[in-house]
């Protein structure tokens, strides 16, 4: 008998392991879980002043959300990172992470990570490492304290900083995850490496991707990774490694200071061929593509028919995953209506 039958699963189907693999091929091996559309923060280019969230009663329930990401994880998902909105403001989240790292500890799930603000790290970092959690992604833009607070809103620099310490010091891998803006942090890519490198940490930089309607013109801040990939190399060695995180980002060493510098390029470099990841939101739906909006609801088939009603939203949603995206900076409206907060980065 299986373990981890839920108590309103129907019994008709046996529980199949088929692995999720899409109509072009590609197996999903990776699953980001936005455990929350709610943040502390309001950047600038992710969120308006004023966002509306979802109301409460939509969430997953955390018995939910973890039989939901069992079952991808049976079905062949190796990975899994939890996002939002900033996943550590869910209430009481450290209990689902503690579910989640039962997972870890059967060894059918490699990483369980997340990608957060860094604003709660302080209070939580030493629970995460208890729990399995070996590296986090944290999401920081400037170490000017009044950019900060500037390109977040409500943020306090310190306090993330804080955090990170925290998370270093429990030893956390940290990777810094940089959003390069033309005229507003350009100018501080390199001071940004050397602090992160200086401090053992690795630093993505992400180009501006349109999602969600925000205030101000995005096209104009956009700045191609390409260039500032060439800037670097008038003046560091950037040696080519075939570091792989599971994402998207390519990744070099730098000579003179023996880090890693990534960049993810979604807009300037199409690497949709490999896409081993899905989606899913806090309300259940599982999005297929960060840059389409090719969807399917998990929630309802899991509460009329449990597991197999799971199962058969999951083989739907294979068939539904598209081959790639296409954002076009130029275009004056957004690719997507859906800001990152909704279906996490
Ligand atoms: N373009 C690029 N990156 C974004 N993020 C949020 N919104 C956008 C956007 N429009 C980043 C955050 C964080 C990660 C989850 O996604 O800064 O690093
Ligand atoms: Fe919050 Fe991250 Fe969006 Fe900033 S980018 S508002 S920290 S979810």
């Amino acid at each position: 008998m299986k373990m981890d039958l839920p108590i309103n699963a129907t019994t008709q189907s046996a529980p199949h392991k088929t692995r999720l693999t899409d109509g072009f091929g590609r197996n999903v091996t990776y699953l980001r879980v936005s455990v929350t559309d709610r943040c502390d923060f309001r950047c600038t280019y992710c969120m308006s002043e004023n966002m509306t969230f979802l109301p409460k009663r939509d969430v997953l329930s955390f018995e939910e959300l973890s039989e939901i990401v069992g079952r991808f994880i049976q079905r062949g998902v190796t990975k899994v990172r939890l996002t939002g909105g900033e996943p550590l403001v869910r209430r009481d989240i450290m209990a689902l992470i503690a579910r989640l790292s039962k997972y870890l500890d059967g060894g059918q799930l490699k990483e369980l990570t997340l990608t957060t603000n860094g604003s709660q790290l302080a209070r939580y970092a030493s629970q995460l490492v208890d729990n399995g959690v070996r590296r986090v992604n944290v999401s920081l833009d400037t170490l000017e304290e009044d950019k900060f607070a500037r390109i977040t809103r409500r943020g306090r620099l310190k306090q993330v900083l804080a955090g990170i310490d925290a998370a270093d010091a429990a030893g956390l891998n940290i990777k810094i995850n940089m959003v390069a803006m033309r005229g507003f942090n350009d100018m501080e890519i390199e001071p940004m490496m050397v602090w992160a490198h200086g401090r053992g940490f690795d630093l993505t930089l992400i180009e501006e991707m349109p999602l969600g309607e925000v205030s101000g013109n995005r096209s104009g801040s956009f700045l191609p990774l390409r260039e500032v990939h060439d800037q670097l190399a008038g003046k560091y060695r950037l040696e080519k490694i075939e570091h792989k995180t599971g994402g998207p980002a390519r990744f070099v060493r730098i000579g003179e200071t023996g880090g890693r510098l990534g960049f993810i390029t979604p807009m300037s470099h199409i690497f949709c061929e490999s896409c081993n990841r899905v989606r899913l939101t806090c309300t259940g739906r599982l999005y297929l593509c960060l840059g389409k909006e090719n969807n399917l609801d998990l929630r309802e088939p899991l509460r009329q028919k449990g597991l197999a009603g799971l199962d058969e939203a999951l083989d739907k949603a294979m068939i539904l995953k598209p081959q790639g995206h296409d954002f076009d900076h130029s275009r004056k409206h957004p690719a997507l209506d859906r800001h990152m907060s909704v279906t996490g980065g």
